[in-house]
């Protein structure tokens, strides 16, 4: 029987519904905080009583990336993989993907200094969106109206002691109606679609700041782009965001490598952690 483990930072409504349907499913299955864990380089899978297959939840992007690639040195087979996580974990190496792999996603710029970032702005012009590279839950994503705006966030960003904060990443204001949607992607399937509208007085549509969802239609458009974009970044269990932008259609702005799935559930008619774990055991058996 199959073996299943869920790692976690911090436990959110997602590992609970993981945990509880899995073991409802007779699975044998464990639940760990990642912050009890430790590996060396003389360390053997054996050491950890992890089972067949490791869902990665941490919340914490650096100790969720850094533990899988630990997990992967033992031998494990880690859902999603160390190399999806790190370029879903970071919208600069997302950005470069998609655009690569021609993906309709908004023209973004990457400044390297707040001189660069301000000539940048010269030739573009506002408005813009600012947002730190790596990051969720619509933190530090800003609109950028006008100078003063951007002052403003240079001004912090140069003070603060996270060296990630001097790369600026400058994406145009898409035309967008108050929502985007957000598409779980499990395996080679779209499982739910929703739109989440932003809450009132709130331009982000994140459910981390009031939004809520919406179901929508998996439309054929929706799922080839929404597919595409997940191959691109090496697939897995994913949230990938598109916005709806008023003259080129759907564009991917974000793939999310832990995805939440609380506000989805709610409203969408397939069974998100069910879905999670069918594709964690046949992959194990793969
Ligand atoms: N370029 C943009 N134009 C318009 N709205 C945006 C843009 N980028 C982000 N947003 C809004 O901000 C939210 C958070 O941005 P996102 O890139 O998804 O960062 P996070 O990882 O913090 O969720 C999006 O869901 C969307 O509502
Ligand atoms: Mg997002």
């Amino acid at each position: 029987m199959v073996e299943f483990c869920i790692i976690y930072d911090k436990v959110r409504f997602e590992e609970k519904e993981l945990y509880d349907k899995a073991r409802r499913r007779g699975l044998n299955t464990h639940i760990i905080d990642a912050k009890s864990i430790s590996i060396g380089t003389n360390s053997k899978k054996n050491d950890l009583d992890l089972g067949d297959i490791v869902l990665q939840r941490s919340i914490s992007h650096y100790r969720g990336l850094y533990l899988t690639a630990c997990l992967e040195f033992l031998g494990f087979l880690v859902i999603n993989s160390f190399k999806v996580g790190e370029i879903c974990g970071n919208k600069l190496l997302t950005s470069i993907m998609l655009a690569k792999q021609n993906i309709p996603t908004p023209t973004t710029h990457f400044a390297f200094s707040s001189e660069s970032l301000s000539n940048l702005i010269n030739k573009t012009g506002f408005p813009l969106v600012v947002k730190p590279i790596v990051g969720s839950w619509g933190r530090g994503v800003f609109p950028l109206r006008d100078s003063e705006a951007a002052n403003m966030i240079v001004e912090l960003r140069e003070e603060d002691d996270n060296p990630l904060s001097r790369i600026y990443y400058i994406q145009e204001m898409v035309k967008r109606p108050p929502r985007d949607l957000r598409c779980i992607v499990v395996g080679d399937r779209v499982v739910a679609a929703v739109y989440r509208y932003s809450a009132d007085k709130e331009w982000r549509t994140n459910i981390a700041r009031g939004g809520r969802t919406e179901e929508a239609s998996i439309t054929k458009e929706l799922e080839d782009i929404t597919l595409k974009a997940a191959k691109v970044v090496g697939g897995g269990v994913l949230g990938v965001d598109l916005m709806e932008d008023d003259t080129r259609g759907l564009l991917v702005h974000e793939i999310n490598n832990t995805v939440e799935f609380r506000g989805a559930s709610k409203v969408a008619k397939t069974d998100i952690a069910n879905a999670i774990i069918d594709y964690s055991i046949e992959a194990a058996r793969k």
